[in-house]
């Protein structure tokens, strides 16, 4: 019986994480007695999945019985970036993605294509084109190409990757960088318009981070991202999901659900589904215990999902890995204020190294069990 067809009740649901909370760990359901997050979520007609890498497809057979367990979809973690598959005008090394793309397929599980057009990982040959109309030619080949190649293939594709940041000034709060400063602002709409000619079959994301807390950041760029979502439906751009990344942090900023709450409520109230993409938590300002230091992860996953997921236009969830074992975290490709600095390996994920629940899981499946029914 496939995962989807397996309906807990809540109040099984509940029981299991009853008796984990009573054991005092949630690996109470290990084995075969934890609901699998795929079927809790889907359950609720919403849609659970992480990141993978080709990597981790050829060497970590036991991670990968973990990701079949509890995913029903699959994210390309690095191998769908500009930068990282074109090192010439025309000229892809699609290996990684095919291996993603299949091994999902394989599996019967869902794909979210990421991302089309992300400023950080753009190929060099394209910063260097000459001018405006040939830096489009060259987005909008690329688009075809790309997103052409996965026709019928991608449940969703991340579009345009982070593409507002009212930091830097420019009046329409764009981020002011490649794609903006080399095409223009219209660049946005020419790139969701060719992925929907590229594959009409695909649900179209854009993907923000930077609005999970509260601070004069996060409110500026919740404002600015409104207006754009707003002038882009208006004008019958096809942006049909607003992905919030979900890089939640320990200790950096405040948090308001009132905020959160009423920014999703504006984005949905468009008729813009919401997605949380890339959830994991920094805990580099946690205590080093490791039972203290999950649960104040876990607190962090339950209080974000709260909001999140009591707003019904919320229909999918992807963590940024699945477990601790594969975090860019903990290889520290993220920012080096976000390392642990007492010698201890992060913990950001709902499952550790050794492919255990955490509580953050249990917060992940609590929040999802308590979350109304989509359909
Ligand atoms: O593959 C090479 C490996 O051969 C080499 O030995 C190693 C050390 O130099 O680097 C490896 O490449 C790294 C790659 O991840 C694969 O692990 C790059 O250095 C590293 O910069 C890259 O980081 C990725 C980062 O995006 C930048 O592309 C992270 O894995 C990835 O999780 C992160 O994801 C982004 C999302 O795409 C967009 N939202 C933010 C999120 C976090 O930055």
């Amino acid at each position: 019986m496939a995962a989807e067809d397996y309906r807990p009740s809540r109040r099984q649901v509940l029981a299991g994480l009853a008796a984990g909370v009573m054991t005092g760990c949630p690996s109470a359901f290990a084995a075969g007695d934890r609901e699998a997050l795929r079927a809790i979520a889907a359950a609720r007609g919403i849609l659970f999945g992480s990141t993978i890498a080709a990597a981790q497809i050829r060497a970590d057979d036991d991670f990968l019985d973990l990701v079949r367990r509890e995913c029903a979809a699959l994210v390309t973690e690095n191998e769908l970036k500009w930068g990282n598959i074109c090192d010439a005008p025309g000229e892809y090394d699609f290996a990684g993605a095919d291996a993603i793309v299949d091994f999902a397929s394989a599996n019967g599980l869902a794909m979210r294509g990421h991302t089309l057009l992300w400023y950080y990982r753009t190929p060099r040959w394209f910063r260097e084109l000459p001018n405006a109309a040939a830096a489009e030619r060259a987005m909008l080949d690329h688009i075809a190409a790309v997103a052409g190649r996965y026709r019928g293939r991608m449940r969703i594709w991340d579009v345009v990757n982070e593409p507002i940041e009212p930091a830097h000034g420019r009046a329409d709060g764009l981020r002011g960088a490649i794609f903006a400063d080399k095409i223009g602002p219209h660049y946005l709409d020419l790139a969701f318009h060719a992925a929907r000619d590229a594959d009409p079959t695909a649900r179209l994301l854009l993907n923000e981070y930077g609005v999970e807390y509260d601070s004069v950041a996060d409110d500026a760029k919740r404002r600015v991202i409104l207006r754009h979502l707003e002038r882009l439906k208006r004008e019958g751009v096809p942006v049909e999901i607003l992905g919030i990344q979900g890089h939640l942090e320990i200790g950096a900023k405040p948090f308001s659900a009132r905020k959160l709450r009423d920014f999703i409520a504006t984005v949905a109230a468009m008729g813009i589904e919401i997605a949380v993409t890339e959830l994991d938590v920094v805990d580099a300002a946690a205590p080093g215990d490791i039972a203290r230091r999950d649960q104040i992860v876990a607190d962090e996953y339950r209080r974000f999902l709260e909001v999140m997921l009591d707003e019904p236009a919320t229909r999918t969830v992807f963590t940024w890995g699945l477990s601790d074992r594969h975090s860019w975290i903990v290889r520290h490709e993220s920012g080096e204020n976000t390392w642990r600095t007492d010698g201890t390996v992060s913990r950001p994920l709902p499952f550790d190294a050794a492919l255990a629940p955490k509580p953050a899981w249990a917060s992940l499946a609590e929040r999802l069990a308590g979350a109304s029914r989509r359909f």
